[in-house]
């Protein structure tokens, strides 16, 4: 059996309200070790809640369950669920503008270490000048990765959209995650900067093998990276398979098209 055979995140009958408003029917699907998954639907459709779900950012209603790597993750705080190995990055902008590039890289490097259990005791001397140095050179070559040199001493504040939200998957990535949470990383970019970031996310995906799950609006965009594509609408998953097969179902084209006539 490969590893890709194996299950990572299991999810099963997630139901999520607030108060009259129910975000998510009874959701269920699987990730599989090293996919990338996407999640797509239209607008409100529930795809952050879920993700908010998985992070333990939202509490779901009681019964179901999400389990990674057979352990059950409802009712773990976020940040242990963190330590688990599991990264997000969020919709919009999560980078600190004052920071530059670098330092909002190492961020992500000093959230992994304060997982670690003896981070606290080990952060005085030789030790630690140590792990700071190794912290560096992972960071640098995420900034190799990524392309980002000519930015790396620059504030965020100063750079274009698209380029913050590469140091924003930069930071995720420094956390060296097991699965990676993306919610639109790809949402207000042009056409170019798209398509890098789509070959960032295919290259971590095969050079690390991190298991992915990308929330997505725009269903062009997932076809060519996802293995598996889950469709929500309204809260209801209405489609789960290849890309093909999501792309092809009748379902899914009425919920788009049913979008485009309700702008
Ligand atoms: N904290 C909250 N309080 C109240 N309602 C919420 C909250 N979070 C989400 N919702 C509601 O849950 C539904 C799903 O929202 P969600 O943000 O998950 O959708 P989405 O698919 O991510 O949409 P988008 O494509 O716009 O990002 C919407 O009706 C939204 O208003
Ligand atoms: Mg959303």
């Amino acid at each position: 059996m490969t590893d890709h055979d194996q299950v990572a995140l299991q999810v099963s009958n997630i139901n999520l309200s607030f108060g009259g408003v129910q975000a998510l029917h009874g959701i269920g699907f699987e990730v599989r070790t090293g996919e990338i998954m996407a999640i797509i639907g239209p607008n409100g459709a529930g795809k952050t809640s879920m993700l908010n779900c998985v992070n333990g950012f939202y509490r779901a209603d009681p019964g179901g369950s999400i389990r990674y790597k057979g352990r059950e993750l409802r009712g773990m705080k976020t940040h242990d669920i963190a330590s688990l190995g599991i990264a997000r990055v969020f919709q919009g902008i999560q980078t600190y503008s004052g920071m530059t590039s670098l330092d909002n890289l190492m961020t992500g490097r000093h959230l992994a270490l304060d997982y670690g259990v003896l981070s606290s005791l080990l952060y005085f001397g030789t030790w630690a000048r140590k792990e700071e140095m190794k912290n560096r050179r992972r960071v640098e070559e995420i900034i190799d990765f990524l392309e980002i040199e000519p930015i790396r001493k620059k504030y965020v504040g100063e750079l274009s959209y698209g380029l913050r939200k590469r140091v924003d998957f930069g930071r995720a990535l420094a956390m060296e995650p097991d699965l990676l949470l993306l919610d639109e990383p790809m949402a207000g970019m042009n056409l170019e900067e798209k398509e890098d970031m789509a070959r960032f996310i295919l290259d971590v995906s095969e050079e690390q093998g991190t298991t992915m799950v990308l929330v997505e609006h725009d269903m062009g965009v997932v076809m060519d990276i996802a293995d598996h594509i889950v469709v929500l609408d309204f809260g209801v998953k209405i489609a789960d398979g290849t890309p093909e097969e999501v792309a092809n179902n009748p379902v899914v084209i009425a919920a788009y098209l049913g979008e485009e006539e309700g702008d």
